[in-house]
């Protein structure tokens, strides 16, 4: 039979976030030490944060990842920062594509697929985020564009083990707006049949699916019982502890 994968639920903070706020990982470590919970956890804080969240976390439940890097190891680029470096300061994982910065910044499926690759070569786990824009969606074209930005975005290099794919309607992220859970659906039957028909059976029927857009405590768990959706990426409802585990409850 076909594995299931293990469910994860990861906050992506964006740029939100001070010292200060690293209260509210202890809050989910001493939630999570009270209650079982079946799905694996993570925070991906802002860099600045990474070092003293990894610490915060350290011998927790809590996994801490990082949001963007640049594809390089090293090198002349101002401002930017190589997946060796946010190995380097405790992060686990690496957010890459997110349509935030597939839109702020012009990063194509190539320059995501780059910097997947990148996460792979330093060995972290690559999150790698899809999804269609509110356009495309109307026009019908969501399952058109989520095959090509999988087949763009993902690099030779990703395997069940180092590649976790975002499902993220564009039109959904910190709009209070969801898809329904009948679309929800297709569209991860959808991704499930192309990562089997890239990866193989095994492989394929693996490998995390997680939905993001507009997660919160009252629609998780109606989320999170879709099929083929193992797991959540959480923008705003992950930056409070209380919110967060009111997504994580979909999981006890
Ligand atoms: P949201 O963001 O939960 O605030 O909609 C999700 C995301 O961008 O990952």
């Amino acid at each position: 039979m076909a594995r299931t994968p293990k469910p994860l639920v990861a906050g992506n903070w964006k740029m939100n976030g001070l010292k200060r706020d690293l209260a509210e990982v202890r809050k989910l470590v001493t939630w999570l030490g009270k209650n079982k919970c079946r799905s694996d956890v993570m925070i991906c804080p802002p860099a600045t944060l990474i070092v003293e969240m990894s610490a915060a976390a350290k011998g927790t439940p809590v996994r801490v990842g990082a949001q963007h890097c640049h594809a390089h190891v090293s090198g002349a680029h101002t401002g930017d920062i190589s997946a060796e470096m946010l190995k380097g300061a405790g992060a686990r994982a690496v957010i890459a594509g997110h349509s935030e910065r597939r839109a702020d910044h012009g990063e194509t499926n190539a320059d995501v697929s780059a910097q997947a690759g990148a996460i792979h070569r330093a060995g972290l786990v690559a999150i790698v985020c899809i999804g269609e824009t509110e356009r495309e969606f109307k026009d019908g074209k969501t399952l058109r564009i989520v095959s090509a930005q999988l087949k763009g975005s993902l690099p030779p290099s990703a395997n069940v083990k180092n590649t976790i794919i975002a499902y993220e309607p564009v039109w959904a992220i910190g709009t209070g707006l969801t898809p329904t859970p009948d679309d929800v659906a297709k569209v991860h039957g959808h991704i499930r049949k192309r990562l089997i028909a890239e990866l193989g059976e095994p492989n394929g029927q693996a490998m995390r699916i997680l939905y993001g857009g507009s997660v919160k405590s009252d629609n998780a768990a109606e989320l999170m019982s879709v099929a083929n959706v193992n797991g959540a990426l959480v923008g705003g409802a992950s930056l409070k502890a209380k919110d967060f585990i009111g997504i994580l409850a979909a999981y006890v």
